[in-house]
């Protein structure tokens, strides 16, 4: 039994995410774990709310709530979500535990010992009226490069221009509104990335077998440029891991915490200890090399842009800390999914967002839909026609129609079991053998977390068992050889729980249900295919299945294309 370790990137507390975030990490690594799973593999699946940070603090102000409370409800929701679209992790954590404040604060200390921690002074803005230091978000003032009049300490959004605060005009906190204020020396932490630049390049150049998105943006850091900087780790905020703590080898660090960057990444272990709180199993086994976690395959899931923090800085905090910690196998990134026409947009409201999907219609149908159209070797698009088609043609013509054509035919000619007698021929034998192939291939997809391919083969698999119906028509033999037509039923019979065995990664409620309808018969994963189509013997019940997957209207099609177009508030 091979041991899975599995995360995807760790959503923002802020808000809700659309169907371009959940289709590049937490679907594509929950579609493998459930696979991992199916093989008889043990899998860990971690995943948790990201907590830290400016944008959590700001969205907490904006709703009016204290930031701790504003995130626990926050987690509750993306928890519940997750859920409705059956993200089957074995823990969904939250960045700002106790366990992920231990560790993070241990790293720190690790690095420190390892020489890989430098103190810096700067000068940063200080706004008296709020007693704090301002990070780069909590100012603004008028762009001195095309006078917007709300530019970002770091940016101005109008123009793009890079900003450093001391550039703005009129410069005033976004707390208090304040313009009292004024550069004072300061201290933060920085990470000594660039020290560790051979190592990492050694490393990444080592994983041949990577996606070259992967790859090619770790490189561009890497090498580009000025090369691998040195990073800043602390941040002037209240809300995050505290960067001064006991033990701690520094001073001065009060009224710090660690960047989000440094401690988000973190999680991923520190999830695993809030699971072994939950369970009482052993987290160690899956992260500490020395604990067992040698033989542990290690996967990680998410978008490009989080390509960089996965490939090198987590990568410095592992290895620098000079512990035996599980470092990723394998990074599977993703591009991104454009929405009709243009860019999903959280502001704006532009795009379907988790919670608003799963009103319209079930999980089923987006897991298939995104999943078969992960953009992995480019942007993709979402658009409501190519959704209705493929849900209507994939779902409801080819798997669906199977299911109810096979069922049907059967209960009205033999009643619902597996009709006895009969013999498969030819036409049994090549289906056998284009479906062994078929799941071959559908297998080394899987494990290669090629998965656009692997839905392709699939539905393959899907319309291999609806053309062997259409063939062999056992509606048509069945007026002449009963018997022939029960042999046929008993094949088409036996596909129903290969299928949903097969399915269920990407379709697990459908899945659910077409094992429930053939007698909860999990035989598992088809190995051998004929032994696997002989599994159900003649007398074995059944019951007739509702409608599996319902068609998508034009009316409903139309409506929603109008609903989702613009400002959500
Ligand atoms: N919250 C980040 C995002 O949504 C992802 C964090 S992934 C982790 O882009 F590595 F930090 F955990
Ligand atoms: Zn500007």
């Amino acid at each position: 039994m091979a041991r899975h370790l599995i995360t995807s990137a760790i959503p923002y507390i802020n808000g809700i995410k659309h169907l371009g975030n959940l289709v590049g990490s937490q679907l594509p690594a929950d579609l493998f774990a459930r696979y991992q799973r199916a093989r008889g593999n043990e899998v860990m699946f971690i995943c948790a709310t990201d907590e830290h940070g400016t944008p959590a603090e700001l969205a907490a102000a904006k709703a009016g709530k204290p930031v701790a409370e504003y995130c626990a409800e926050m987690h509750e929701v993306q928890a519940k979500i997750a859920e409705g679209f059956r993200l089957s992790f074995d823990h969904f954590g939250r960045s700002s535990s106790p366990q992920n404040h231990r560790l993070t604060q241990h790293f720190a200390v690790k690095l420190a010992e390892a020489g890989l921690i430098r103190e810096v002074s700067e000068t940063q803005m200080y706004s008296k009226a709020d007693g704090r230091f301002l990070p780069d978000r909590y100012i603004e003032g008028t762009c001195p490069n095309c006078g917007f009049e709300s530019a970002r300490g770091d940016q101005c959004d109008n123009c793009t221009k890079q900003l450093d605060p001391v550039d703005l005009i009129n410069p005033h906190s976004t707390i208090s509104g304040s313009t009292d204020l004024e550069m004072r020396e300061t201290k933060h932490l920085f990470l000594r990335q660039s020290a560790m630049k051979d190592r990492l390049d050694a490393w990444i150049d080592s994983k041949s077998d990577w996606p070259v998105l992967t790859t090619s943006i770790a490189k561009k850091w890497l090498h580009d440029g000025d090369g691998l900087q040195d990073r800043g780790i602390t941040r002037d905020l209240s809300w995050g891991v505290p960067a001064q703590f006991e033990g701690a080898p520094w001073s001065g660090m009060e009224g710090k915490v660690f960047y989000v960057w440094f401690d988000a990444p973190i999680e991923y272990i520190a999830a695993t200890e809030e699971w072994t709180e939950k369970t009482g199993g052993d987290w160690e086994r899956w992260w500490r090399t020395d604990k067992g976690a040698d033989d542990v395959t290690y996967t990680q899931f998410m978008g490009k842009d989080n390509v960089p923090f996965h490939t090198l800085s987590f990568p410095a905090t592992i290895l620098g800390s000079g512990e035996p910690w599980k470092l990723v196998d394998y990074i599977k990134s993703f591009n991104y999914l454009n929405y009709d026409g243009g860019q999903f947009s959280t502001s704006r409201g532009r795009g379907v967002f988790m919670d608003q999907a799963l009103e319209l219609l079930p999980a089923d149908y987006w897991r298939w839909w995104l999943l078969s159209h992960a953009p992995e070797s480019a942007d993709a698009e979402f658009t409501w026609e190519n959704f209705q088609v493929s849900a209507n043609k994939d779902l409801a013509d080819v798997l669906g129609n199977f299911v109810s054509r096979i069922t049907k035919f059967t209960r009205s000619k033999f009643g619902e079991a597996i009709p006895e007698g009969g013999s498969w021929g030819e036409q049994e034998a090549a289906l056998i053998e284009d479906l062994t192939t078929r799941i071959r291939a559908y297998e080394t997809h899987m494990e290669e977390k090629d998965i656009r391919k692997a839905a392709m083969e699939l539905r393959g698999i899907w319309v291999a068992g609806n053309e062997y119906l259409q063939a062999s028509a056992p509606w048509s033999v069945f007026k002449t050889d009963p018997d022939q037509a029960a042999a046929i039923a008993r094949l088409a019979l036996n596909l129903i729980p290969i299928y949903a065995v097969l399915s269920a990664p990407f379709i697990p409620d459908a899945a659910k249900n077409m094992l429930e309808a053939m007698g909860n018969a999990d035989r598992g994963w088809p190995g051998d295919v004929k032994t696997a189509l002989e599994a159900l013997p003649a007398g074995h019940a059944f019951t007739t299945p509702e409608v599996l997957f319902r068609k998508i209207t034009d009316d409903e099609r139309e409506e929603w294309q109008e609903r989702f177009a613009g400002t959500r508030d």
